[in-house]
């Protein structure tokens, strides 16, 4: 998030200081190199290091003092009890705070629990007596589109009250897409909070009725088009699988329901999704063993290691639990993806790797696909078949493939709520 926005406001036309104590990654990203895989992002960043609109440095002293608005866009892991874990928050601004200028505006983006700000005012009013703003500003990128979505997002979230603030914010952002939402910090937080949970109950909701359809022989993605017309409800983002992942949902899902039950609202929804979206993976994996016979014995090819496609993250990946399952369970794993590559070795030492899918799936007798990354999606299924052992299973946890197609190449597929 933190380097999407720099290398983006750079492009707006601010001067833009991006500042990490990670020695390792701000040489990177000077030399304009981005640590991690993120289309478009490089070109940005790069583009901006040329116009000299940015740069990237370890030294507070060097970013904090000419700056009008200072961006706080560090993790908030989740605390063992669930909770946001605002270490990461509260050191930066504590560091930051003896350099600030006068009237400097403070802006939250990273996720954090409402009242936050008032925590924060304290803290810097403890390293200097000049006047500081602290505003909210949620981000709501999605990984892997998160150039796209900052030059077009849907809104712009400012949480602020004090009009030269909002001012400021509403300038900072001039020349992005998007409605302006102008609300109080609370509010912002709370709409960060609250998106993310709808989103992740959406996507639980689906695969509690894919579940239903696989019982009683309906059709998820005909039952999604019989009511995406709707447009109370809407076709997009429900799409079902294996349950969400990545860096926000699982945390921020859990962030909310422990923030709720902090103020006495802890029952209810809110830990029933998280609950159902952990329990889901084991579920599905339990009940493709039985499927195949049992993965004891078996070659099992497994197609996309990060959470998502166009993007090498990994937290919260699918195969985090689908790969140890199958090692658990006996099987011979192989497999692929597009972006992940050496870190695969790190995680899975168990494992073989191949440089592409169809060999990947060479010799297997059960495919999964967990990730619908544009090259996984596009499969040759007639060489596919021809690679793979006669009559192999091709699990399709993203339902990008039919019945019919798999059934022409040989192979026996399996979809999610019967595809
Ligand atoms: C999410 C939010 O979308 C974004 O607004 C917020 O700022 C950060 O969290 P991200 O985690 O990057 O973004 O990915 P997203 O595309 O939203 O997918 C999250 C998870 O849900 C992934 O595991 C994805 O596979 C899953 N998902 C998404 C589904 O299973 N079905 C869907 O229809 C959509």
């Amino acid at each position: 998030m933190g380097v999407v926005s720099s290398a983006v406001l750079a492009k707006l036309g601010h001067v833009v200081i991006g500042l990490d104590v990670d020695e390792v990654k701000i040489s990177q990203l000077n030399r304009g190199a981005v640590p991690f895989y993120e289309p478009d992002l490089t070109d940005l960043v790069q583009a901006g290091l040329k116009t000299q609109h940015l740069a990237y440095t370890t030294q507070y002293e060097a970013a904090i003092p000419k700056a009008e608005v200072i961006l706080i866009a560090v993790g908030t892991p989740s605390a063992p009890n669930g909770t946001a874990d605002l270490r990461y928050v509260f050191g930066a601004v504590a560091a930051a705070a003896e350099y600030m200028a006068d009237k400097v505006i403070v802006a939250i983006k990273s996720t954090v629990p409402p009242g936050t700000n008032v925590k924060i005012r304290d803290i810097i009013s403890k390293y200097t007596d000049k006047q500081v703003y602290v505003a909210a500003l949620p981000e709501f990128l999605r990984e892997g589109n998160a150039v796209a979505d900052t030059l077009k997002p849907d809104r712009i979230v400012i949480g602020a009250t004090e009009p030269a603030v909002i001012k400021r914010l509403l300038s900072l952002h001039e020349g992005l897409g998007g409605k302006r939402v102008v609300i109080t910090p609370e509010s912002a937080q709370m709409a960060k909070y609250t998106a993310n949970a709808y989103l992740a109950q959406r996507i639980t909701f689906i695969n509690q009725i894919a579940n239903i359809c696989e019982k009683n022989g309906a059709k998820i993605s005909q039952v999604i088009e019989a009511i995406g017309d709707d447009k109370r409800i809407g076709g997009h983002y429900w799409y079902p699988g294996l349950g969400y992942g990545g860096s926000c949902f699982p945390k921020d899902v859990k962030e909310l329901s422990a923030y709720a039950k902090s103020i006495g609202e802890g029952q209810g929804l809110l830990p029933k999704i998280d609950e159902l979206n952990e329990e889901r993976i084991i579920k599905k994996m339990n009940e493709y063993n039985k499927l195949v016979e049992g993965f004891k014995g078996k070659k099992v090819a497994v197609l996309g290691l990060s959470f998502k496609p166009n993007t090498n993250d990994t937290r919260f990946a699918p195969a985090l639990v689908v790969v140890p399952f199958l090692l658990r369970h006996g099987a011979f794993v192989t497999a692929y993806d597009p972006q992940v590559k050496d870190e695969a070795i790190r995680l899975y030492p168990g494992i073989a790797l191949a440089d592409d899918p169809y060999k990947a799936s060479s010799e297997a007798q059960v495919l999964i696909l967990l990730v619908e990354w544009p090259e996984l999606i596009n499969l040759d299924v007639h060489k596919l078949a021809e690679v793979m052992d006669s009559g192999a299973f091709f699990i399709d946890t993203r339902n990008q493939y039919t019945q019919v197609d798999m059934k022409n190449a040989g192979l026996k597929y399996v979809g999610i709520g019967n595809g």
